[in-house]
């Protein structure tokens, strides 16, 4: 990684005032002073600051339930960043794997380690992402085996060269089960994939339009009960799913 990284990562200093000391020529690598921060290090180089060795701090992972009007971004702007929910020393280094729109709640996995967040996103590695969605428009019992097939087989979605990857669609309201002014029907979708809106897309591809959006599951890794705006540490066993 890189060398002002590596130094965030092992003392409690910001990217600003890593520079700072990389410049000040108190840093070492290996012995030799070392001023450029982009430098790539590795674990067994020896890095110090005032003759001070540095250790790496292992990677940090958490999953979160986001609320509606916050945005998966470093950056605070109309709404705030989910990272503000974290009560983690410097959570705006980390990053989100996987974003959600601000009006989209559930499951939201964070981390600084770049390799792992690219196995969960990456269409190549074809992770389930499982949402529940609420729809506009009821779907009624005669259209259903077809709208299945559709999205098993693909749905060309606007401004799109390819299909979309099969996904799984399962109806769990109808309209008969549903009170609700907003919305008539309530399904379960899996995707491998993650386009720009891609849920709310594929349902205006069928002429359908959702009306409310909650992920409930990134591979093995589950929601659960974890409360609206909480979050916790992933365990050791769903940090392996995607190391
Ligand atoms: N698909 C969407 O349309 N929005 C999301 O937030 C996630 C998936």
């Amino acid at each position: 990684m890189r060398l002002d990284k590596f130094i965030c990562k092992s003392t409690e200093l910001t990217r600003t005032e890593a520079k700072k000391v990389l410049k000040n020529g108190e840093v070492r690598v290996n012995g030799d002073v070392a001023k450029n921060a982009a430098m790539q290090v590795h674990e067994n180089n020896t890095i110090t600051i005032g003759g001070q060795a540095l250790t790496a701090r292992g990677s940090r992972y958490y999953i979160l339930h986001k609320v509606v009007d916050s945005i998966c971004s470093n950056v605070d702007e109309v709404y705030p960043s989910v990272l503000n929910f974290l009560e983690v020393d410097k959570a705006f280094d980390l990053h989100i794997a996987g974003r959600l729109d601000a009006d989209t709640t559930g499951l939201v996995l964070i981390t600084d380690d770049g390799r792992w967040s690219h196995n969960v996103i990456s269409p190549k590695k074809q992770c389930q992402k499982t949402y529940r969605v609420w729809l506009r428009h009821e779907i009624p019992d005669e259209n259903l085996v077809d709208l299945i097939a559709k999205f098993e087989q693909g749905l060309q979605l606007q401004g799109e060269d390819s299909l979309t990857r099969p996904a799984h669609l399962k109806r769990v309201a109808t309209a008969e089960l549903v009170d609700d002014e907003c919305y008539k029907s309530e399904v379960l979708l899996t995707i491998t994939e993650g386009k720009y809106h891609q849920v709310k897309r594929m349902f205006a591809a069928v002429g359908n339009r959702v009306v409310g959006l909650h992920r409930e599951q990134i591979g093995e890794i589950m929601l659960g009960d974890l409360a609206p705006g909480e979050w916790r540490e992933l365990t050791v066993e769903e940090i392996a799913l995607f190391l």
